[in-house]
């Protein structure tokens, strides 16, 4: 325990009411071990705006003890020559030998621990409400025929098959589902994690587009105008049928006391089942941020304890980021989440996510977010999208 009250500033992006209650979950650990809590709460999921913010403190001066960061943009602060370097404290605590190998490539830059990961959540899920899923005759879709079956049935019933909000990365996570489910975990990791050339098969990017027009017909007319957590609340209250999210969204039914396998269900994403698409909330800490390394060792040992990172995703819905944290506090959601995640560790099918900024550097991120966007909103035709995807992927590896 750190004997003085040393100022733990940290700056996140979870303002949720289901991430509010998990980051409070980090303060109290963090006050138990002596430490004076001081947080800021930027949004920005997709995180431009959160990282602007970030930027700004710095320049200024400024920055906070700990951030919030998830993916390459690890890589981006980390190659600024402004993190401090966690290698003794990974090596005492043995994170190369419970962190999966996915996550630890983005942990860590040019061999080095920059990062400490609070937990592995995936994206390829869908969000089901309960009563409604038990009206459609309560089996689960397993296969693409059977989603798009199911989203018919429900617009007869006249709600929203669909829900999504309406920022970039939303459309993004629905696009990743798509096209690892049409294309299989082999192209996802070559068109999206390398960045192979060879993997652009028209064909298949064009039939990954197709889909995406599919499903826009089952959307919500408004979702222009929402975010994605009140699109959780429009499958709560039985407006909408379904949503296509990361495992946050778990964390909001949680944090209403609703309950899996009877108010809502939860599913792989259909032909994603043996791949699991992660996003990993890390902590990167500033070298000339506030904290002697006493109050800096204490922060992240904290953060990589197994209590904590049991307490904090029974509450955020993601699996932990260590592999030996037991699941048994988790409800079904979570537990499925560690197997999963444990399997497809082995397997290496436990890939980055795109939209979250966990398969490539945010200059790919953002022309992907362009295109897919577009597409969905209806800007550009199927054609069109395969385009500008092939031209955008095909840029960046040139660059490479
Ligand atoms: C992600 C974050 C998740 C979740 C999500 C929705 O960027 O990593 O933990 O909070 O945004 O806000």
């Amino acid at each position: 325990m750190a004997d003085h009250q040393a100022d733990a500033t940290v700056y996140h992006w979870w303002v949720s009411d289901g991430e509010h209650a998990s980051i409070k979950v980090i303060q109290q650990y963090i006050e138990a071990r002596g430490m004076h809590w001081q947080d800021r709460a930027i949004a920005g999921s997709g995180t431009a705006r959160f990282g602007d913010v970030l930027k700004a403190a710095v320049e200024a001066g400024e920055p906070p003890m700990a951030s919030q960061v998830i993916g390459y943009d690890i890589h981006y602060w980390a190659s600024r020559g402004e993190l401090v370097n966690l290698d003794d404290i990974a090596r005492e605590q043995e994170w190369d030998e419970v962190v999966p190998y996915g996550i630890q490539t983005l942990s860590k830059y040019e061999g080095h621990w920059y990062a400490a990961p609070i937990n592995t959540h995936s994206t390829n899920w869908l969000w089901l409400n309960g009563d409604l899923f038990r009206r459609l005759g309560g089996v689960a879709p397993d296969t693409w025929e059977d989603l798009l079956s199911m989203l018919e049935e429900a617009r007869k019933l006249d709600i929203v098959p669909l829900a999504i909000g309406h920022e970039a990365w939303e459309h993004t996570l629905l696009f990743e589902a798509v096209a690892a489910g049409a294309g299989g975990a082999e192209f996802y990791r070559r068109a999206f994690l390398e960045l192979d050339p060879t993997a652009l098969d028209e064909n298949l990017l064009l039939a990954i587009f197709q889909r995406m027009s599919q499903l826009r017909e089952y959307l919500d007319e408004d979702f222009s105008r929402i975010t994605w957590n009140q699109a959780t609340r429009l499958i709560l209250s039985g407006e909408a049928l379904l949503q296509v999210q990361g495992s946050w969204v778990d964390g909001e039914f949680s944090y209403y006391g609703y309950i899996p396998g009877q108010d809502y269900a939860c599913f792989r994403f259909p032909d994603t089942q043996g791949m699991f698409l992660f996003n990993s909330d890390q902590y990167m800490l500033f070298e000339q941020g506030p904290g002697d390394e006493e109050a800096r060792r204490e922060f992240v040992s904290t953060l990589m304890d197994v209590d904590l990172q049991r307490d904090v995703n029974v509450s955020s819905g993601a699996a932990p980021a260590r592999v030996d944290v037991p699941g048994d506090a988790f409800n079904p959601c979570g537990r499925q989440a560690i197997s999963d995640m444990r399997s497809t560790n082995m397997r290496r099918t436990l890939m980055g996510s795109i939209a979250m900024g966990n398969a490539n550097p945010p200059e790919v991120k953002n022309a992907i977010y362009q295109v897919v966007s577009d597409h969905l909103y209806g800007r550009i035709d199927d054609e069109e999208a395969v385009h500008r995807l092939r031209e955008a992927l095909m840029n960046h590896s040139a660059g490479r």
